[in-house]
């Protein structure tokens, strides 16, 4: 599965790609306006710490060709780019024209089956079906995910289910058991993927046990 991280600081962004297992990011308007910096010079930023990774940028019109103009502009600025594009009808028309002239896509605010459907169909590379925001309203958010893999893989079709509004290490567990594509999620869940209370007490004892007996790697 890759793991994307959700975020318009580039700082996070840096952190995640130190480890070397990121394999791209995902941004949106929110994120963008949350960092405080320019969205072109944010996404260049990011582009450059994760190379070769493909990195969603989100176009903010919701007419075709407005949309389709901003699209344009954000796919110029990088080769990594994925164009984001939300799940409206003017959308997907545009994934369809971009999938088209080989600009890849990101399909975001998508909820249900059917709009993944649309997704597909249009030639998305990425479909970003949200979990947490549905979860949010009592609701099991995972369900759609599910159908969604079951969808691509029974027709074919070469989207990727993207697993997106990913909010704790449990989400993670449930987009690998659903087969998904792709998990993006904040820096902190991926911090909280390495953590595990028998690993540091583990370590802990290792260590000690290791001290006592006066060893040393390096011996002299
Ligand atoms: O980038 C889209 C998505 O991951 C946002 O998540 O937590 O705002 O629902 P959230």
């Amino acid at each position: 599965m890759k793991l994307f991280v959700d975020t318009g600081d580039i700082e996070e962004v840096k952190r995640a790609a130190e480890w070397g297992v990121l394999d791209g990011v995902t941004t949106n308007p929110t994120l963008i306006a949350k960092s405080g910096k320019g969205f072109k010079e944010t996404v260049l930023a990011i582009c450059e710490a994760v190379p070769g990774g493909d990195i969603s940028a989100e176009v903010v019109a919701t007419d075709y060709d407005t949309m389709l103009k901003e699209a344009l502009e954000i796919a110029s600025w990088h080769p990594q780019i994925v164009v984001k594009v939300p799940l409206i009808e003017p959308g997907v028309r545009l994934v369809k024209t971009l999938s088209d002239k080989g600009i890849k896509t990101n399909v975001t605010l998508v909820f249900t089956v059917g709009q993944a459907l649309m997704a597909a169909k249009a030639g998305a590379t990425y479909i970003s079906n949200f979990v947490g925001r549905v979860d949010d309203l009592a609701t099991d958010g995972m369900n759609a995910v599910t159908e969604t893999v079951e969808m691509v893989a029974t027709y074919g079709y070469r989207s990727e289910v993207l697993v997106a509004s990913v909010r704790h290490p449990l989400h993670v567990l449930q987009a690998i058991q659903s087969g998904a594509h792709v998990a993006t999620m904040p820096l902190k869940v991926i911090e909280a993927l390495f953590k595990h209370p028998l690993t540091d007490s583990g370590l802990q004892r290792f260590l000690d046990d290791w001290n006592k007996a006066g060893l040393s790697i390096f011996e002299k």
